[in-house]
């Protein structure tokens, strides 16, 4: 793949205007996989066309669903219907997504196929045994590298056996794997999670006529699906993605004078944790026009650039938030104080080791930052940190696009070795930035 660094420099105006960002990454996945599963023709809008999702539709259509693009944004799918998919005829490649895989096995292990999983080399290093060892219970079997790692092969479950599950991680993709495993498993699939996870399965399951009740259970929830449901094809609108959506936020916030306006963004309460942060560090961040997009939350967010101090994030926040921390990492190097981020241990087996390479990109800016067990604390300069820094960007989009913003702020440019990845879940994020005034070259 041709390497494509850049750079960012301090634009010499306020940013300003109104843009929207790309459709939820995580909603655009479970859309193709339950078009694929439904009976009939599911239109969805708003897709998000980054890498990943196009690795979803790509496998999809070789699990023979038909997936087409009728204009931007706009697919159709023809699903097979719960239990329908035909046996892949090739090695179902997920390139850097991990939710696509992960997802995807749980599909699997109760279709009676053997498929074979691989990734790029970020997905090949990431733990796979979090997904492969419920969905065994369910009866599928599973072959995969040294620790559990891609590629990995699948035979499905003929007769899959209804799962029970406590999640032992924090995890929305787990959860989602053993739900979707449950589908073509008869009887009630359960799964018991400690803190509760974004759950945008759940919601479309529901939408798609599946039967699924979701309890309070301490801090968590307890989630129950009937098997064999019939999945009817629905519309789906995607709301824009409010990971995506918190790289302009946060560019507005600390590049001075700046107004943006953000419209359509998805604003699903398991995802908003970095607003609810940003505004505990005095940032001006409204919601307008709440409404409900494809059955989940959205409006429009207006930011105005706002002088930011330190805060304490609550381990218990980390899954409300949980791919937002480099880029509110940044935030926390421009702030004034020291902030400490709690929980973070999950961060080490995203698309990178995100705790480890979210400190060095703001150590090789001359920003100080400590990791202290899982928590990260990061020493605010309380205005402009130094910047200059090369950032390596470890094949992970946030990285990439963190280390951009930092460079708007930072009084020297700041460089990334290769943006490459931020197709991954924002294609266009340079050129919308340059709209609004940010200097991205
Ligand atoms: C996702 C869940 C999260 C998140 C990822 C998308 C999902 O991962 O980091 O970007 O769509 O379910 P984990 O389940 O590993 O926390």
């Amino acid at each position: 793949m041709l390497v494509r660094p850049l750079t960012a420099r301090r634009p010499a105006s306020p940013l300003t205007g109104t843009v929207a960002v790309p459709g939820d990454k995580s909603i655009s996945h479970r859309a193709l996989m339950l078009g694929a599963l439904a009976v009939g023709e599911t239109r969805v809008s708003g897709l998000l066309e980054g890498e990943d999702v196009l690795r979803t539709a790509a496998a999809m259509q070789l699990l023979g669903a038909s997936v087409e693009r009728v204009g931007a944004g706009e697919w159709r799918v023809s699903g097979c219907g719960v239990g329908g998919l035909a046996e892949p005829q090739d090695v179902l490649d997920m390139g850097n997504s991990g939710t696509a895989a992960r997802l995807l096995a749980g599909v699997l292990a109760s279709h009676p196929v053997f498929a074979v999983m691989t990734g790029d080399a970020s997905l090949r290093g990431r733990p796979m045994r979090r997904v492969m060892e419920p969905l065994a219970q369910c009866g599928a079997r599973f072959a995969a590298r040294e620790g559990g790692r891609l590629p990995m092969a699948i035979e499905g479950a003929r007769d899959a056996l209804p799962l029970d599950y406590v999640l032992p991680v924090a995890s929305a993709q787990v959860k989602s794997a053993v739900l979707l495993a449950g589908l073509n498993a008869p009887g009630e699939t359960r799964v018991e999670e400690r803190q509760a996870t974004r759950d945008h399965s759940e919601l479309m399951l529901r939408h798609f006529g599946a039967v699924v009740t979701v309890e309070a259970h301490g801090a968590g929830r307890v989630i129950m699906l009937m098997g064999q449901p019939e999945l009817v094809a629905r519309d789906v609108a995607v709301p824009g993605d409010p990971s995506s959506a918190a790289f302009v936020i946060v560019a507005a916030l600390l590049v001075p004078d700046s107004r943006v306006r953000i419209e359509g963004v998805g604003l699903n309460p398991l995802r908003t944790g970095l607003f609810a942060t940003l505004r505990e560090m005095g940032a001006a961040l409204e919601v307008e026009a709440e409404r409900q997009a494809g059955g989940e939350p959205a409006g429009d967010l207006m930011v105005t650039a706002s002088a930011l101090r330190a805060v304490d994030v609550p381990p218990e926040r980390a899954p409300s938030m949980i791919d937002e921390f480099p880029i509110l990492a940044v935030a926390a190097a421009c702030a004034l104080g020291t902030t400490r981020m709690r929980g973070l241990g999950e961060l080490r087996v995203k698309e990178s080791d995100r705790l480890a390479a979210t400190a060095e990109l703001l150590a090789v800016n001359g920003v100080k930052v400590e990791i202290d067990g899982d928590d990260l604390l990061i020493h605010g300069t309380g205005g402009r940190p130094p910047g200059g820094g090369l950032v390596p960007t470890h094949m992970d989009h946030r990285l990439a696009m963190s280390a951009l913003v930092l460079g708007l702020a930072a009084a020297e440019p700041v460089r990334v070795d290769d943006a490459g990845f931020v197709d991954t879940s924002f294609p266009g994020f340079a050129e919308l930035m340059r709209s609004l005034g940010a200097d991205i070259a």
